[in-house]
């Protein structure tokens, strides 16, 4: 496949767009289940690094199957698919300078690998929303799960297709209890902290 294509190097780097920007480029890679908050935080969380004067964008995983992987749906192969385009997707954006906000079930543990090593160690942050399907199903933003339940949807993760809980993740936050704020906090503490980006103040 890769047979006549030539690899070209670029004169401006990453390291170069860094200056420009200030921050240091990553992928906040959040993984849950479907109702988990994974959005919600990643959508609270943009608006947080957006006033605090960063570069981001936010790939969603229900905005994505609307346009790049339209095409795909919800069995084992799909879903590798899925995140493998993304990963592609966010690798590009991380050379761009962003800092990119992924929000996709990602259920197995290695697409998630797949796409850390698609970049250095240090620009996948991997962000476990783990919040109890109990929980999820009660919430049930979309319906979904009462469908699933209903034997309407079928490969429904949770109900009738696997999750694969990390069990190394970057970021851990239990999404039961805490609130949005408090979550975008301890994300944003850990950027601080590890110098991806500096916290200007409000
Ligand atoms: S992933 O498993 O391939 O990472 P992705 O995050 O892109 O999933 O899409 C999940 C969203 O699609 C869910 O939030 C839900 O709104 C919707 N959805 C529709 N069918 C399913 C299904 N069978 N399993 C999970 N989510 C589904």
């Amino acid at each position: 496949m890769m047979k006549n294509i030539v690899w070209h190097n670029y004169q401006i780097t990453k390291t170069d767009r860094s200056k420009h920007t200030n921050q240091k480029p990553c992928i906040l890679w959040f993984t849950g289940l479907s109702g988990s908050g994974k959005s919600t935080i990643a959508n609270a969380l943009e608006k947080v690094l957006y006033h605090n004067g960063n570069f981001t964008y936010l790939l969603d995983g229900d905005n994505v199957r609307h346009g790049l992987n339209y095409d795909l749906g919800f069995d084992n192969k799909s879903r590798i698919e899925n995140i493998r385009r993304v990963g592609e997707v966010s690798k590009l954006f991380v050379d761009s300078g962003l800092i990119v906000l992924t929000a996709f079930i990602s259920p197995f543990a290695s697409d998630r690998k797949l796409v850390r090593n698609l970049v250095e160690d240090t620009e996948f942050i991997e962000v476990f929303i783990d919040t109890p399907l109990e929980v999820c199903e009660s919430r049930d933003p979309k319906g979904l799960y009462k469908k699933a339940r209903a034997g309407k949807i079928k490969d429904f993760t949770g109900i009738n297709s696997p999750y694969e809980v990390p069990t190394k993740a970057d970021i851990y936050i239990k999404n039961d209890k805490i609130s949005i704020e408090n979550a975008c906090q301890q994300i944003m503490n850990y950027l601080v902290e590890k110098e991806y980006v500096k916290w200007k103040g409000n």
